[in-house]
């Protein structure tokens, strides 16, 4: 049983939990993740370690109510008890000094890029990050992506706060500026990366993503995460998250995304039909 050390809610629909898990705060390094379950009768998910304090024994989860699972998460206080974390999973990020490095972090990735982004900068990096969200009201992390970072854009689709657009447009405005890039790193909704994959590959620029297909196992026993990458098969949960983004199958990544979609449905209407019984 992991205990619940703070829940802050950064945004609507965005929480983050601080867990007491001292055997993974030790070990972890960034890019990694957790899988967790929350009780008994849960299913296991796959979670990004967004930050972690050895000192305190705890690691740092952002999860996003995108679903039942998640949006039961959301109803976990401080006290509150996650029956199984599970790490960390997963390769840490690839971290050396390639030179300028630009983070994009799509909603909820914004917390996803934070210890990438602090390692990038610890070992020398010029870090530039663009942090996209919908609008306003979902913006969070903001000044602590500041402190890891050299730039900062924020960027909303709808113009209300930062730049107006995508996360993609801002990088192309860095492109066209003629600035010297060495990597790009993206974590986020998949059609965000896809979109990103696209634009830097006729450039040429090195562009590394964090896939999310779905998880079960998290340890390479199943196959349920597998991807294509360069033609060949690869279990995101062992082989990455991370890969050339230039080289993995986005739209096949994208159709397995949605095979669950209508269970997905029910049970989360079942869930939703239960608490107000209670
Ligand atoms: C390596 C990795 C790291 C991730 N890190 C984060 C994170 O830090 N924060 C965050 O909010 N989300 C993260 N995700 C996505 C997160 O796992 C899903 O949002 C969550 O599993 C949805 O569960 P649900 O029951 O709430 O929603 P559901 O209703 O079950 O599903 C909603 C959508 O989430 C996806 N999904 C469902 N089940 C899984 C699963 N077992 N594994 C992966 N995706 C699934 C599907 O696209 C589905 O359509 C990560 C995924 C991966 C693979
Ligand atoms: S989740 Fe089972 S092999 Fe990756």
């Amino acid at each position: 049983m992991y205990k619940i050390l703070r829940k802050e809610r950064l945004a609507p629909g965005i929480n983050l939990f601080e867990v007491h898990a001292p055997k993974i705060a030790k070990h972890a390094k960034p890019g990694q993740f957790v899988i967790i379950r929350l009780h008994e009768r849960g299913e296991r998910i796959p979670l990004t370690i967004a930050d972690f304090d050895i000192s305190k024994g705890s690691i740092t989860i952002v999860a996003q109510e995108v679903g039942k699972t998640t949006k039961e998460l959301g109803t976990y206080e401080e006290g509150d008890y996650i029956l199984d974390v599970l790490g960390p999973l997963g390769k840490p990020s690839h971290v050396e000094k390639f030179g300028t490095v630009v983070m994009v972090g799509g909603g909820v990735g914004v917390a996803e890029i934070y210890p990438v982004a602090r390692a990038m900068k610890e070992i020398g990096n010029y870090v530039i990050s663009i942090l996209g969200f919908r609008t306003k009201d979902l913006v969070f992390w903001e000044d602590k992506l500041r402190e890891v970072s050299d730039e900062v854009i924020v960027t909303t689709n709808d113009g209300s706060y930062g730049m107006k657009g995508f996360t993609t447009h801002a990088l192309q405005k860095l492109i066209e500026e003629g600035r010297k890039i060495d990597l790009v790193h993206a974590v986020g909704p998949t059609i965000m990366m896809k979109a990103v994959a696209e634009l830097t590959k006729p450039y040429g620029i090195k562009t590394v993503a964090s896939l999310n297909p779905i998880m079960v196992d998290g340890t390479g026993m199943c196959g349920a995460c597998r991807v294509t990458v360069g033609g060949e098969i690869k279990f995101a949960c062992v082989d990455g998250p991370e890969f050339d983004a230039h080289l993995v199958d986005w739209d096949e990544l994208m159709k397995r995304l949605t095979y669950y979609k209508e269970l997905e449905r029910i049970s989360l209407e079942k869930w939703e039909r239960e608490r107000r019984m209670v």
